[in-house]
């Protein structure tokens, strides 16, 4: 490499894979030409961020090698540094064996944690949020990645939430935090960022550029989810049109970041040799999944229509990820339907049929949870699936009381459903988890008038709400969002 008289710029070494240790098996040495320090903060940060060996810095005097500085990492922060400075020698006089050294630093960060750990198969995560608003709500929205995070089996291993007054636009955080989140990966094994905010493609080049560690954003990890819970053919099909149209713009021509953009959690997905298709290739096949996924809307629309025949009223659960809604399902129709304690369990629709105590029969569908900063393109991908809510007579809203942010997750939902513009269908809020509330909440619940209060999982809890629901649906009462009680009259009048 050559510079000019005052820097280097070190090129992208993302083809030179790493020696399988720690470090990188990459030795810098460089000499300097002008200026008076040695070791400065970019070779630093460079050292760090690429794993390097070692950095030297030969100084010259008269045109002729001075003195040749060495610095390199070290497993522990000494003295609050994360790495360790050779005394200056002249390059004639090196008593230190490189060869050596870097063993020995090897084999002490292998026994502060094995790398075979990290090799398990398991992702394991730094979290990264990096945000202009306010701490608590960056905190609230990191409680949320982590939730995610754990959906999609990454382990995670630290959180970092850096406020700024203007994001960064070239590495989103400041260089010197960047640098802080990649001594902190070395040392605790980590080989995967997920960032909080939606990355734009030159950011994670940049950052995949300087740290050598996976980089991921909320929305890949929640298209990731989504691509390993997607059971029906349908939802597969929405699922591989999100995750391209997600990454189409993500490519651009030429790009060593691409294979570790791209890698996803525990590569899953459409997976590296796929996207090494071109752009071409991946805008066919979008246009090819669209086909599919119309004709398979075509076929639900048949079904539906052959539902609507029968005149059977449609109730429809809605509400945030992890709120119950399977749950819910499950227990109104006793039936068995996956209700886990992961985001996004369910994805794919789910109806079955109900009868009321008062001899009506509905169906009732589960949807696929919503959840804050939901991509507006994952949203219209799964549009055919949430084209059943428009076919509802009335949506549950369930709503998870026992988490602490259930009053923002509500206006979440409420928000989606605005956007989907099923605002007015009739809306019934079901506070769920009551169970977990102590009596006093509960019955302020119990009185608030505006929903009931039931414990998905206790069949006794749930005679209130049925009685509400039918009541709705035969009588017109149309609380709830925008309950301006039209579409209650539609109903009616088609009924
Ligand atoms: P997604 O599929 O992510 O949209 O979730 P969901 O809304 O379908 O939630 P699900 O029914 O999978 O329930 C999530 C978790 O909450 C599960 O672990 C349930 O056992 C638990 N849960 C549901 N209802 C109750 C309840 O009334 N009380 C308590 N304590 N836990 C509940």
């Amino acid at each position: 490499m050559v510079g000019d008289y005052d820097r280097i710029t070190i090129p992208t070494l993302a083809h030179v894979s790493g020696a399988g240790g720690r470090l990188r098996g990459l030795r810098c040495v460089h000499t300097v030409l002008g200026g008076s320090s040695a070791v400065s903060e970019e070779d630093i940060m460079d050292l760090a961020c690429l794993r390097l060996d070692l950095m030297a810095v030969l100084t010259l005097r008269d045109g002729l090698p001075d003195l040749l500085h060495a610095v390199h990492l070290v497993p522990r922060p000494v003295e609050g540094r994360d790495w360790a400075t050779l005394a200056p020698v002249h390059p004639a006089n090196q008593q230190v064996s490189c060869i050596e050294l870097i063993d020995a630093l090897e084999e002490e960060f292998v026994r502060e944690r094995p790398v075979r750990e990290v090799d398990q198969g398991k992702d394991r995560a730094i979290l990264v949020s990096v945000t202009t608003g306010s701490r608590g709500e960056a905190e609230d929205s990191m409680a949320e990645l982590a939730e995610l995070a754990r959906s999609a089996g990454v382990e995670v291993l630290a959180e970092v939430i850096q406020r700024r007054k203007h994001i960064h636009p070239r590495f989103i955080l400041g260089r010197g935090k960047l640098v802080e989140i990649v001594l902190t990966s070395l040392r605790l094994g980590a080989n995967l960022l997920v960032f909080d905010q939606e990355l734009s493609p030159s950011q994670i080049r940049s950052v995949t550029d300087h740290t050598d560690l996976r980089v991921v954003d909320r929305t890949q990890l929640i298209l990731d989810i989504f691509a390993s819970r997607a059971r029906s053919r349908e939802g597969k099909l929405q699922i591989e049109m999100a995750q391209l149209k997600y990454l189409l713009p993500k490519l651009t021509t030429r790009d060593d970041a691409l294979s570790r953009l791209t890698g996803g959690i525990g590569a899953r997905g459409p997976g590296e040799t796929r996207l090494e298709i071109d752009k071409r290739r991946i805008n066919d096949r979008i246009t090819r999944l669209g086909k599919e996924l119309k004709a398979v809307g075509e076929q639900r629309f048949h079904r539906r229509s052959r539902r609507r025949k029968r005149d059977v009223p449609v109730i429809s659960l809605v509400g945030y990820t992890n709120a119950g809604k399977s749950t819910l399902l499950n227990t109104l129709t006793k039936s068995d339907i996956l209700a886990e304690d992961l985001l996004f369990a369910t994805l794919d629709p789910t109806s079955r049929r109900l009868r009321f105590p008062e001899d009506m029969e509905v169906i009732i569908t589960d949807t696929v949870g919503f959840i804050r900063h939901l991509p507006a393109d994952l949203l219209k991908a799964f549009e055919s699936t949430l084209e059943e809510l428009f076919e509802a007579d009335l949506l549950l809203h369930v709503i998870d009381v026992a988490n602490p942010s259930w009053r923002q997750q509500v206006a979440t939902v409420e928000a989606i459903l605005a956007e989907l513009e099923l605002d007015d269908i009739a809306c019934l809020k079901v506070f769920n988890k009551i169970d977990c509330l102590p009596p006093e909440e509960q019955v302020q619940i119990a009185l608030c008038g505006d929903g009931v209060g039931i414990s998905a999982l206790d069949a006794t809890t749930l005679e209130p709400l049925l009685a509400r629901a039918q009541e709705m649906l035969q009588g017109g009462l149309q609380p709830g969002r925008g309950g301006t009680g039209e579409r209650g009259g539609e109903a009616a009048g088609e009924d």
